[in-house]
């Protein structure tokens, strides 16, 4: 089901203001664009028109152009972030904590617990949930292809109901 988040209109980070809004099938060719620029194991660009039916497809706009993108799902009190992407050009400056801060904060309006699966060897990614106040759950043993071999999944879970971007 696609459900609607209330974002706010602009965030600031080093004096640049970033623009939160959702993405629609016009945006799809920069947004594959950027996936596929940016993410290691790019989705491809039919997963992504078929979540603008069934989940909510979000992004961040820098100057006109989309930097930052996500995919959660919704199902009766818990949301899953099913995709997470910073531009490869922004990665590393604190845009990843201040936009999943900002899905959170609005995730919160419709779920209790916020949910998401990472592989093992993105020590980024790993890391920013980790700072923002996710907490390993679980784990996927071999869940994901990895060239010849595979790794697993991470399971990580964020109490929407306690949680502030301030805690
Ligand atoms: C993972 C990702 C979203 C992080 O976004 P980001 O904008 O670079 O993150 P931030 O700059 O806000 O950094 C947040 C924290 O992540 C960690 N981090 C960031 N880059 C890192 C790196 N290259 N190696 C290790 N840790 C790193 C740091 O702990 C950092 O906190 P700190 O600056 O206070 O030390 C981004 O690298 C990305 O889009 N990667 C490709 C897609 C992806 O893997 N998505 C997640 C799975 S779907």
């Amino acid at each position: 089901m696609s459900v609607e988040l209330t974002l706010p209109v602009s965030v600031d980070l080093h004096g640049g203001a970033f623009n939160a809004a959702p993405f629609g099938t016009g945006d799809l060719p920069a947004i594959f664009a950027l996936e596929q620029r940016s993410h290691s194991h790019p989705w491809t660009l039919e997963n992504l028109r078929s979540s603008l039916t069934s989940h909510t497809c979000v992004g961040l706009q820098y100057q006109g152009e989309w930097v930052a993108h996500a995919v959660l799902s919704f199902v009766v009190g818990e949301a899953e972030l099913l995709l997470f992407v910073i531009d490869k050009n922004w990665q590393g400056r604190g845009l990843g904590t201040l936009f999943l801060e900002m899905l959170a904060q609005a995730a919160k309006q419709k779920a209790q617990t916020l949910f998401l699966e990472v592989r093992a060897s993105n020590a980024a990614a790993v890391a920013l949930y980790e700072k923002v106040g996710f907490n390993q759950v679980g784990v996927r043993p071999g869940y994901y292809p990895a060239g010849s071999r595979r790794e697993d999944a991470l399971l990580y879970a964020l109490d929407l109901t306690f949680w502030s971007a301030d805690s």
